[in-house]
């Protein structure tokens, strides 16, 4: 696996396997890599020519507040594993390489930025759209893949792709869950012992929301509140958001029919988890 730290040689690298005839295949991610992020480099690299991993924790997506300084960061490990993958290329720029002095351009998707983790992390969708914008154009890819954990991610994602036009497929794969049902998550890794027992409570929220609606439970209100009373009597969990949303829009629905998504964002002490699944009525 070569490790390439720098753009013009990561876009050198793209397009003579592009020339070549070669598809690429590309997984974006802040590295401390666990078997979600391996799911997706599996599915890339069964479908593509030259598999590309990124690591690059995106300062521009953190707020001001938040734990960009302590985001766990291992690149020797995350680049062994992924060289046991078969992985062809990891880019792993530093920040001045991805945004050089003098920066003045960002990309923002409207209306569905500022919903859910947007409204509580204003900006984050500014930075995330930005940086895949930029690995996007780096890497030109034909195929990319991200994880339905992060639902409104993906949505903004797939929109900017559309919008901007490229030429990107991008894939969305399942959330992959730890045996007592927690997602996947890079921030796992933060929780105390009993924080990570705390967050068991999440995933049960979620399927006692599910289960409220099998019993043929139809009002929004009373299904959330299946949920939280599971989240609210966890010790150590703090509730940000619990929502009913349209996969859509990500607008609140008012009424239970055909898909809808169930988002949850909490603080488990200091660290911020979030999880969701789509229901069907
Ligand atoms: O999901 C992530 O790891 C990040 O938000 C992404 C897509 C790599 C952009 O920094």
């Amino acid at each position: 696996m070569d490790v390439v730290r720098r753009v013009r040689a990561m876009k050198e690298a793209c397009a003579a396997a592009r020339a070549e005839g070669k598809t690429v295949g590309f997984v974006p991610t802040m590295g401390a890599l666990h078997d979600g992020h391996l799911s997706l480099v599996r599915r890339v690299r069964a479908q593509a020519d030259l598999t590309v991993v990124s690591i690059f924790v995106n300062p521009t997506q953190f707020g001001s507040s938040e734990d960009f300084a302590r985001y766990p960061r291992d690149l020797v490990h995350d680049a062994d594993v992924l060289a046991r993958e078969g992985v062809d290329i990891l880019f792993a720029p530093e920040a001045d390489e991805m945004y050089p002095p003098g920066e003045a351009t960002f990309v923002e998707v409207a209306g569905l930025s500022d919903k859910l983790e947007g409204r509580s992390r204003p900006g984050h969708f500014r930075g995330v759209a930005t940086v895949v914008t930029k690995l996007f154009e780096i890497v030109a890819p034909h195929v990319a893949a991200f994880g339905q954990k992060d639902a409104q991610q993906v949505l903004i994602i797939k929109t900017l792709a559309r919008d901007l036009m490229m030429d990107v497929e991008v894939l969305v794969l399942p959330t992959k869950r730890e045996e007592d049902g927690l997602a996947m998550s890079s921030r796992n890794v933060l929780l105390t012992p009993d924080e990570r027992r705390a967050a068991r409570a999440i995933p049960r929220a979620l399927e006692a929301v599910r289960t409220a609606l099998e019993a043929g439970e139809r009002e929004p209100g009373k299904l959330l509140a299946a949920g939280k009373a599971i989240l609210v009597e966890a010790p150590l969990l703090r509730i940000d958001y619990v929502e009913l949303v349209d996969p859509d829009k990500l607008d609140p629905v008012a009424k239970v029919q055909g898909a809808m998504l169930l988002v949850v964002a909490v603080f488990a002490g200091s660290t911020r988890l979030i999880d969701n699944v789509v229901l069907r009525s």
